[in-house]
C-alpha cells in the first residue's frame, strides 16, 4: 500500500479531509506520518487525534535549509513514506528534498495555476477580480508552484463574495479534489508526458 507522508505548517483542514477520507475508506493509502515545522500548528492535534505519528520539525532549529530539509527526508524514510503530500506546508523545498522523492512530492495550492502562485493565491485573484477562481493539485518541482498539474478545480466567483467567503468555497473543493488525487496516486500508474500528466490502469 502507498504510504503518504503529510507535511503541514497550519490548520490542518485539507490534512483533516485526508484522515476522513483514510477512515471512510475513500482513500487506500497509509497515512504514515505528519510532520509539522510549526509547533503550534493545530494539524499536529489532528493527527494524533487520528491516530497517527505528529512529529514538529522547526526550521529554526537548524543553520541552514539543507539540514532542515535532510533531517525531513530521515524522518520521512524512517517511516518508509512513498509520496510526500504539502497539505498548507508553507516552506519552499530545494533540490536537495526534491531528489529524495522525485516527481513524488504532490501540493495542493489555491489558485487555477500558473495564474497566481507563491503565497495567497485566494487573496491574489479575488485582488486581481477574477471571475473564476479556484484551486489545483500539483508535483513539486525546483519552481514555486510550476509543477506538472494533476488536477483542477474552477470556484465561480459571485457579486457578493468577500475573500473570506471565496476562501471558504475554495476550501471546500480543495478538500475534496486533493483526497481523490491521492486515491488516484495511491490505485493507479501517474504517466508523465512532458508536463502533461495523467492516470493510468489500477493496481
Ligand atoms: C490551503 O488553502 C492550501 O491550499 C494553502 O494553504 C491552506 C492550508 O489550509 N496552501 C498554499 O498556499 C501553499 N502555497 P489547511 O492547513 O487548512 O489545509
Amino acid at each position: 500500500m502507498t504510504r503518504f507522508g503529510v507535511l503541514v505548517s497550519g490548520g490542518g483542514t485539507n490534512l483533516q479531509a485526508i484522515l476522513d477520507a483514510h477512515s471512510d475508506g475513500r482513500l487506500q493509502a497509509e497515512i504514515a506520518v505528519v510532520i509539522s515545522n510549526r509547533k503550534k500548528a493545530q494539524a499536529l492535534e489532528r493527527a494524533r487525534a487520528a491516530g497517527v505519528p505528529a512529529k514538529v520539525i522547526t526550521h529554526h532549529s537548524f543553520p541552514d535549509r539543507q539540514e532542515f530539509e535532510q533531517a525531513l527526508i530521515e524522518r520521512l524514510a524512517e517511516h518508509q513514506v512513498d509520496w510526500v503530500v504539502l497539505a498548507g506546508f508553507m516552506r519552499v523545498l530545494t533540490p536537495l528534498f526534491l531528489s529524495a522523492f522525485p516527481q513524488r512530492v504532490v501540493n495542493i495550492h489555491p489558485a487555477l495555476l500558473p495564474a497566481f502562485p507563491g503565497l495567497d493565491g485566494q487573496g491574489q485573484a479575488f485582488a486581481h477580480g477574477v471571475k473564476v477562481a479556484g484551486c489545483t493539485v500539483h508535483l513539486v518541482d525546483e519552481g514555486t508552484d510550476t509543477g506538472p498539474i494533476l488536477a483542477q478545480e474552477a470556484v465561480t466567483v459571485r457579486d457578493d463574495d468577500d475573500l473570506e467567503s471565496l476562501k471558504a468555497r475554495i476550501l471546500e473543493v480543495e478538500h475534496r479534489i486533493f483526497t481523490e488525487t491521492l486515491q488516484k496516486i495511491a490505485s493507479s500508474e501517474l504517466v508523465l508526458e512532458g508536463r502533461r500528466a495523467r492516470f493510468v490502469g489500477t493496481r
